[in-house]
């Protein structure tokens, strides 16, 4: 059985691949220092999947944390979730981002060098195709042009990865560039949980439904788009954990580095993901025009063709799937909050 360790394992993503792993017979190992999700993911991975991986508390970016975990265990490959996500954080915390995201790449890098571990699936993002390039995105297209400090911790690590296979005949590195990840397990037990007012879409519109907030704001309705509004490429975060599992397997049989976008091809506006929300939940999500936010562009959609070709994968769920069991979470840490209230 291949031992596979996600760091940042406790958090959005990293916990619905842990599942789609252990669905698959993997041996799942999670390093997370907690920072930005709960001990609880862990009972809920459990349940979900009746087996409960073996959990270290740590940080990523720490050597001296993490060295037990490769002194102790068999990993054969990793999948480095780890890192600060929040675009507008970011942009006033930039030494906080450039930090902690390239630290914690170039340690896990360097463990696995020592401990002849050869297999690395990084979290890139659809963000480093910048604001030039002209969707259906395509992997061979030139990347920078990035708007904020996150995504070019992404784009510098993209870098760093590549140039470390180019050193490392025997590594293998697999970047996947996701578009944007929506919905949660059916079981309504893992999802997403944001910190404080959401700034993506569909964490906000659930809040809104939940009556959290009283209305959502649509960030333009004057982009050169069908509607008016910012078209993006949803992808259930079932599919894309899936995807890591095809990764996975990609990187047993090759080496080098080797990028793949993680989206379903399509696009969808803001207004069409409301409609579809109202649709699929029977709930009304009150919205007012506002103006554009700062570094949005118009139009982001994968090609996912490559993917499809060498992976073997490629995404299922609709958009109708994704609204569904966003809400289905939802409801379920509403109800949480209402019985911690009443107590
Ligand atoms: C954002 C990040 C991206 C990151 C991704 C993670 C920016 C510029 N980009 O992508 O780097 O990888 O999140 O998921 O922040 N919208 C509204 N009202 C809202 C929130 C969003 O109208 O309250 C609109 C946006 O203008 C956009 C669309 O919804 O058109 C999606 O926004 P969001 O969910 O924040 O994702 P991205 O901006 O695509």
């Amino acid at each position: 059985m291949e031992t596979v360790l996600l760091t940042g394992g406790m958090g959005y993503i990293g916990s619905h691949t842990a599942v789609e792993l252990l669905r698959e017979g993997y041996d799942v190992i999670i390093a997370d220092d907690l920072s930005n999700s709960s001990a609880e993911v862990l009972d809920s991975i459990e349940k979900i999947t009746g087996i409960r991986p073996l959990f270290y508390q740590v940080n990523a970016a720490d050597k001296e944390q993490m060295q037990p975990i490769f002194r102790d265990r068999a990993v054969s490959a990793v999948i480095h979730f780890a890192g600060y996500k929040a675009v507008g954080e970011s942009v006033a915390k930039p030494l906080m981002y450039y930090r902690n995201n390239i630290d914690s790449a170039l340690t896990v890098l360097e463990l696995m060098a020592e401990h002849e571990v050869q297999r690395f699936i990084f979290s890139s993002s659809a963000t480093v195709y910048g604001e030039h390039n002209v969707p259906p995105m395509t992997e061979d297209l030139p990347t920078g042009g990035i708007t904020n400090p996150y995504g070019w911790t992404k784009y510098m690590i993209e870098q760093i990865l590549r140039d470390a296979a180019k050193a490392d005949q025997e590594l293998s590195v697999v970047l996947l560039r996701y578009f944007n990840p929506i919905g949660a397990d059916e079981s309504g037990l893992i999802g997403e949980k944001p910190n404080g007012i959401p700034n993506n879409l569909m964490p906000y519109v659930a809040q809104v439904a939940a009556g959290i907030r009283d209305h959502l704001n649509v960030f333009g309705n004057d982009y050169p788009t069908p509607d008016g509004t910012g078209i993006r490429d949803y992808i259930h975060v079932t599919d894309l954990a899936r995807g890591h599992v095809a990764a996975l397997r990609y990187s047993r049989t090759h080496t080098g580095a080797e990028t793949f976008n993680l989206g379903t091809g399509r696009g969808v506006s803001v207004l069409e993901l409301i409609h579809a929300f109202e649709k699929a939940n029977g709930i009304k999500i009150p919205y007012e025009i506002a103006p554009r936010r700062a570094g949005d562009i118009a139009e982001m959609y994968a090609a996912p063709d490559k993917a499809e070709k060498i992976l073997h994968w490629r995404a299922e769920k609709t958009i109708e799937d994704c609204c569904r069991d966003t809400w289905r979470f939802q409801k379920k840490i509403a109800d949480e909050l209402r019985i911690l209230r009443s107590h």
